[in-house]
């Protein structure tokens, strides 16, 4: 979704604005716009459309002293040049770039045009540059600040004004801004990844927090003019993994980096000795966790369905009765928040508004709320009270992949901790714990089926649509399996409980609609192979993804890709792998645009 950078100080506009916006690319955006600073003039540059657009407008060389640069993913007015960001007001002195939604966006251009202002987009933002040229006394950040205080909404802003030569201000409130610190130089972005190419050291602004930055010096005070003290912390991050590593896709290097990301997640948490996994950042003892009634997972898209599986392996291994939630569903309907209950947001970025508004509205109740998340210091992980840093690495495809099976891999982890806690026994604990020791070489044996997977891939490229099933812990596994499929190639998949088959989607089966199958190696197989034979007697055509065992069951299936021999509580982690080279294999063969698929955003920082 929508990112932000911006500098003051020493810097190279094409390297510090241009190549941020590069690495924001992979959050999704449809049209990119700076605005630099040269002897006390604003310049702007926009353009719908991929950044290269941009790239051909900036001129080869420009000398500035600061610059605010942003890509847009629309939600008020459409993809366009003029409602691209930086929005500047009427006076052509202030240049805002934001992240997020002003609610009272509507009332607030009325009240401006009223006035006699005349808009030059449809967007929110442009109301907020005209509101702080308004504000025409003081320093930057006051006028800042003051004209915030008519704004009710989300926001991550970056501003500059044409008379004050060396200051940027940003500030925050729902959407993540960050200060990186330089030479010199003070840069701010929505994202670690924009900034990390100029420096390590950096500073997370909370929400209601506003920063003057200068180039050796910057002031962090609340709206209400508060001077806050915040300290510098060091990011760690890989900028190697900001590269397709020769891979035509993000996406693909994702999907083959999963052994060693699972690795990553794994490890120094296995314990041997008491045949159970070590957890030390859930800040929750074994007493505490005994005292656990419930367990409610929360998050949105990818990470709610790998929040489905963890709460059916919670269930089953721990014994503790267990649900996930869409985190925006949950956050709205005035959920009843019980002390005994553990909450857990899972979210690859940490970024997520609606899994962040959860986790806020749990605790202002008083609840609990673990976070398995992958990025760390962002605003999930820096809001709950403990979980699991998955260390998936960067993830930069749109699609979720290694951060998925990451993420699945963490609650297992969970799952055996507080079962282990309980009534699992050590055979069970010690078996799984021998299963998670040899997931990645498991992940290994699966790419290897990528050839296979490939050749099958065409027939659901040429379909209109697919059904994806699964009974048990297959079932989130075939939502996933849909969800890759749809979002990358556009195929329409729809996924289904085995069993609801014959309540009515058998009625859409024909030759032309496939039917895949998950088959997760558990209690359920013969279920599935009797919807499976379902499918066949209206001659649609099966592929089946798993364990499958007995002679001859193999043969009912038009298609079978044998997964690699594990656990069935491994089996999401397993069977993801040869779902995602599907959904890939047949984006790739529709040619579609697989990093940043249409409409949609990496991090979703609005409703
Ligand atoms: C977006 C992404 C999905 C992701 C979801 C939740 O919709 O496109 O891939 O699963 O957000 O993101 P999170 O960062 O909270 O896991």
């Amino acid at each position: 979704m929508c990112g932000i950078i911006g500098y003051v100080g020493a810097g190279d506009v094409r390297d510090i604005l241009l190549g941020g916006l590069r690495r924001l690319e992979y959050r999704g955006y449809d049209s990119a716009g700076l605005a630099v600073l040269t002897r006390r003039q604003l310049k702007v540059y926009k353009a719908a459309g991929k950044l290269s657009n941009l790239e051909t407008r900036v001129p080869g060389r420009v000398r500035a002293s600061l610059g605010i640069g942003h890509t847009r993913w629309a939600t008020h007015g459409p993809a366009s040049d003029e409602n691209a960001h930086p929005h500047v007001s009427a006076d052509g002195k202030i240049a805002v770039v934001h992240n997020g939604i002003l609610e009272n966006g509507r009332e607030l251009r009325a009240g401006l045009t009223a006035a006699g202002v005349a808009f030059a987009s449809d967007t929110d933002t442009e109301a907020l540059a005209h509101l702080i040229a308004a504000e025409s006394d003081g320093a930057l950040e006051d006028r800042v600040r003051r004209a915030l205080k008519h704004v009710h909404g989300t926001y991550g802003i970056a501003v500059c004004s044409a008379s004050e030569p060396d200051k940027l201000v940003a500030a925050r409130n729902g959407s993540p801004v960050v200060v990186g610190i330089g030479d010199e130089v003070m840069y701010v972005a929505s994202d670690v990844a924009a900034l990390a190419a100029h420096t390590r050291q950096v500073v997370h602004l909370d929400d209601g927090e506003i920063v003057a930055l200068t180039p050796r010096a910057l002031h962090t005070a609340t709206l209400d003019a508060e001077p806050v003290n915040k300290s510098a912390t060091s990011v760690d991050v890989d900028l190697a993994r900001y590269d397709r590593g020769g891979h035509a896709h993000f996406m693909r290097r994702e999907i083959l980096d999963q052994p060693e990301a699972v690795a990553r997640t794994l490890s120094g948490r296995l314990d041997r000795r008491f045949h159970t996994a070590r957890l030390d950042g859930l800040n929750l003892d074994a007493r505490e966790l005994l005292d656990v009634r419930r367990i409610k997972l929360l998050g949105c898209g990818s990470a709610y369905y790998a929040g489905m599986t963890g709460a059916q392996l919670i269930e089953a291994l721990a014994r503790v009765p267990a649900d996930a939630e869409p985190a925006a569903e949950f956050r709205y309907r005035n959920p009843v928040i019980e002390r005994d209950t553990l909450y857990i947001a899972v979210s690859q970025s940490g970024e997520t508004l609606d899994t962040l508004m959860a986790v806020q509205e749990i605790q202002r109740r008083g609840g609990r709320v673990l976070g398995i998340v992958n990025v760390v210091g962002s605003s999930i992980a820096r809001a709950v009270d403990g979980g699991i840093y998955i260390h998936a690495g960067p993830e930069v495809s749109v699609a979720s992949t290694k951060a998925y099976t990451c993420t699945l891999t963490a609650l297992t982890l969970l799952a055996l901790h507080i079962g282990r806690i309980r009534d699992l026994s050590p055979e069970r604990g010690r078996a799984l714990v021998e299963a998670l020791d040899a997931l990645p070489e498991t992940l290994e044996k699966a790419l290897s089926l990528e050839t296979h997977v490939q050749t099958l891939a065409s027939r659901l490229a040429v379909s209109a649509n697919a059904f994806y099933i699964g009974r048990g812990l297959g079932y989130p596994i075939a939502l996933e399996g849909a969800q890759k499929l749809k979002e990358i190639s556009y195929v329409h998949a729809e996924a289904y409980p085995a069993s609801e088959l014959k309540h009515g989607p058998l009625a859409l089966i024909t030759p032309e609609t496939p039917t895949v199958v998950a088959l997760p190696g558990d209690g359920l197989t013969d279920k599935a192979l009797a919807s499976i034979e379902e499918v066949k007697a209206r001659h649609g055509p099966v592929l089946a993804v798993g364990a499958m065992p007995g002679p001859g069951n193999a043969q009912s299936v038009d298609e079978y890709i044998a997964t690699p021999a594990s656990l069935p509580e491994l089996s999401p982690v397993v069977l993801a792998v040869p779902l995602q080279l599907l959904a890939y294999h047949a984006a790739l063969e529709l040619d579609r645009d697989i990093d940043q698929p249409r409409n949609l955003a990496k991090s979703v920082t609005v409703e």
